[in-house]
This record gives structure tokens, C-alpha cells and sequence, in this order.
């Protein structure tokens, strides 16, 4: 049976991945795949994980499975973390699931199980990842306008006129903050005025949420996801723990399923167990477990949001270095945009050509829409990004 088997698609970010291990330049930038890293290249462990890790290390007596939502208190810790008290706890289904990914893919079962003629509307452009997904599950997919190429922030005039399209029961996939990949975020005016669109035609909006602490704060990144989450009759969170706990191996997610309608919740929560059983039982725990350890007790939480808060303004700086660098190496504040994106990535809004071009003569890595990760560089590497830019005629 093998023999009918295809290749399948490479995915580009993890293509790139490969690529940069391969080259044997000495002189190379890995601004590539969304994984954080320090001044010296290193994506630490951090200390908050290492002493949950430690003190999980001398209590856990089980390794016995845990329910097939996981750990309810984790769930518990996380809806609090993201939504605070814009939503009542009994209106919220809640299962952990393998990284945000894993949430992402249980949302699309969802709606396909609940609704099998919804449409999926997705920024032009999302993560990859997304379309992928939604086109393995045969999912129908419609891109909305989302990222202006000449201002680089968004087009949303554009994205409303465009979501217009979208019928009842239609899904609008967002971005909860530091959109992937273009670093070009709503204003609370611009989420609000998603809200009134979504409930005026009936739409469900889904939101990715997988850098919460990297843009412009904790509460401040998660308050569009409050803003529709208390707002509309139904919507679907994937939330990712990769990024903002820097615990990607670990495979750490939630996907929640909420509704104004709190007989709905029991429901939607019987199906998610039912989803997870399905795709792999019992979801990871180890991850999950650290996370609500460190959420639950005042001193490490003070030391991650502290660690976090740190990760966040080293990459502000770096966005204002890069900025400064090129509009001196410029003379034009064409590059402004840099310094007004958030979270880890920014689109530079080049061709694919001009990308390959800085691969081949400057060794920098970005993926080939030109998204480049902000904390792959440090303040050595900035000049060299700038100038390469540059030189490459961007
Ligand atoms: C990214 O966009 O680089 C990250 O979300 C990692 C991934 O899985 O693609």
C-alpha cells in the first residue's frame, strides 16, 4: 500500500529550519522558525519552568493518566490568564491538547463535526500552518484582505469589506495578538468593530492565541480576545504555552469552546474529551502541570511574568535598533514599521527573490514571505540584518 503514497508538501518554516543547520557559513542569522532566543543565540529554559521542574521532580508520586481534558486546574489557570473575568467560568468547555497546534487542529475538527458546510475566513497572510490544516480536514478556506504591503500595518478596511462576504455560521480565524507573521495588530477600536460585524452576520470567531506576553504586555495582549469573548454568542480560543513559557518540546496547549448559553458548555466539553480520546487520549501533562504550578503560586509567578516581561522589552529594542539602522543607512523612515510591530515577527513586505538574495549573499534566514523573527538577532546582528537589507535593495 506504501507505493501510493506521495511526497507532501515541505513546510516552509521547518524547510528553513534545515537549511540554516545546513549551511556551514560561519557568518549566518537564523531569523527563521518562532522560537525566542537570547543575546547569545540560546533559547533559555526559564528559571520559573526549572524550579517548577525541580520542586515536580521531589513531589510527583504518579505518572498515571489524568482526565482526558487534563488537569481541570490547568485549564482553570490558563482561562484566567487569558479571558481574567470577561467570561463566566460555566459558559467556557476546556480541554488541554499537544501545543497550540494541537488546539488549532482540535478547533477545525470541532467545526467540522459541528457545522460541515462553515467556511474558515484566515488572514492574507496567516501562518502557514493554518491553511495546511484546514486543507488537510478539507476544511473550505477564504482569505480576507488583512496586511497593507505599502503602509505594512493593516488593511482594515480592506479586512471588513472582505469578512462582509462571509455567511452565518461561517468561522473568522484571528489573531489574538503579534500576528503571524506580519506583526501588524488590531487597535481595540479595530476588534471592536470586528465584534459588531461578527454578531450583525452571525459569523464564530476563532482566535489564536500564541504569543500572549511578547507585544505590549500580558493583560494588554489578551484584551481583544476578552473583548469578543465577552461579546458574542460563541467563539473558539486555541491557546498556545510554547512561546510565553518557552516550553515548546513539551507540547502545551488549551482549546476552549465558549458560549453565552450555559447549557451548551457541558456539551461542548463532552465533545472535546471526545475529540482528544479520538486523536490521542489523554493529552500531554508535564508541560501543563508546570504551567499551573507556576501560575498558582505567587513567587514563581512573579519570577516568570518578570522573566517574560524581560523577553518582551529585549525585543522592543531590538525593533527600535533596527529601525534607527536603517533609517540611517536609508535616510527614509520607510522601515518605521519595524518599530511599530509587535510580538516576534515582522513582514518586511519584499519578494521572495530579494529573501533568497540575503540568504545566498548575507546568510540571513527569513522565511520566504519575508517574515523575520526579532529575536533571532541581538545587537550585534542588527547592523549586519540592516545592511543586508539594504544591500539587497529592499
Ligand atoms: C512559527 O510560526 O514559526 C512557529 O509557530 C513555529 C511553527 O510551528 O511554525
Amino acid at each position: 500500500m506504501f507505493e501510493t503514497l506521495k511526497p507532501q508538501p515541505a513546510d516552509k518554516i521547518l524547510a528553513l529550519m534545515q537549511m540554516y543547520r545546513d549551511d556551514p557559513r560561519e557568518q549566518k542569522i537564523d531569523l527563521g522558525v518562532g522560537v525566542y532566543k537570547d543575546a547569545t543565540g540560546l533559547t533559555p529554559v526559564m528559571r520559573a519552568i526549572k524550579a517548577a521542574e525541580h520542586k515536580l521532580w521531589e513531589e510527583q508520586t504518579t505518572k498515571a493518566y489524568t482526565g482526558l481534558a487534563g488537569d481541570p486546574a490547568y485549564a482553570d489557570a490558563m482561562i484566567s490568564l487569558i479571558l481574567g473575568t470577561a467570561v463566566a467560568r460555566d459558559k467556557i468547555a476546556a480541554v488541554a491538547t499537544p501545543g497550540g497546534t494541537g488546539a488549532v487542529r482540535q478547533a477545525f475538527e470541532l467545526i467540522r463535526m459541528a457545522n460541515p458546510s462553515a467556511r474558515v475566513f484566515v488572514s492574507d497572510p496567516t501562518w502557514p500552518n493554518h491553511v495546511s490544516i484546514l486543507k488537510f480536514l478539507g476544511i473550505e478556506t477564504v482569505a480576507y484582505r488583512y496586511f497593507d504591503r505599502e503602509t505594512r500595518g493593516v488593511d482594515f478596511d480592506g479586512m471588513i469589506e472582505d469578512l462582509k462576504s462571509a455567511k452565518a455560521g461561517d468561522v473568522v480565524l484571528l489573531h489574538g495578538c503579534c500576528h503571524n507573521p506580519t506583526g501588524a495588530n488590531l487597535n481595540q477600536t479595530e476588534w471592536q468593530a470586528v465584534v459588531d460585524l461578527v454578531n450583525e452576520r452571525g459569523l464564530i470567531p476563532m482566535i489564536d492565541i500564541a504569543y500572549q506576553g511578547f507585544g505590549d504586555g500580558l493583560e494588554e495582549d489578551a484584551a481583544g480576545v476578552r473583548l469578543v469573548a465577552a461579546s458574542v454568542p460563541e467563539c473558539l480560543i486555541a491557546a498556545s504555552c510554547s512561546k510565553n513559557f518557552g516550553i515548546y518540546r513539551e507540547r502545551t496547549g488549551l482549546l476552549m469552546a465558549i458560549s453565552q448559553d450555559g447549557a451548551a458548555q457541558a456539551q461542548n466539553q463532552q465533545t472535546l474529551a471526545f475529540l482528544n480520546r479520538q486523536n490521542y487520549s489523554f493529552p500531554p501533562d508535564h508541560g501543563a502541570r508546570l504551567v499551573t504550578m507556576i501560575l498558582n503560586d505567587d513567587a514563581l509567578r512573579a519570577d516568570w511574568m518578570q522573566e517574560l516581561e524581560d523577553v518582551r522589552l529585549g525585543m522592543l529594542g531590538l525593533r527600535q535598533q533596527l529601525a534607527d539602522e536603517l533609517q540611517r543607512l536609508s535616510g527614509s523612515d520607510r522601515f518605521g514599521f519595524i518599530a511599530q510591530h509587535r510580538g516576534m515577527f515582522s513582514l518586511l513586505g519584499t519578494t521572495a527573490e530579494l529573501v533568497e538574495k540575503m540568504r545566498v549573499d548575507a546568510g540571513i534566514y527569513m522565511v520566504g514571505d519575508s517574515r523575520l523573527n526579532i529575536a533571532g538577532l541581538n545587537a550585534q546582528t542588527v547592523p549586519i540584518l540592516a545592511k543586508a537589507i539594504i544591500d539587497a535593495g529592499v
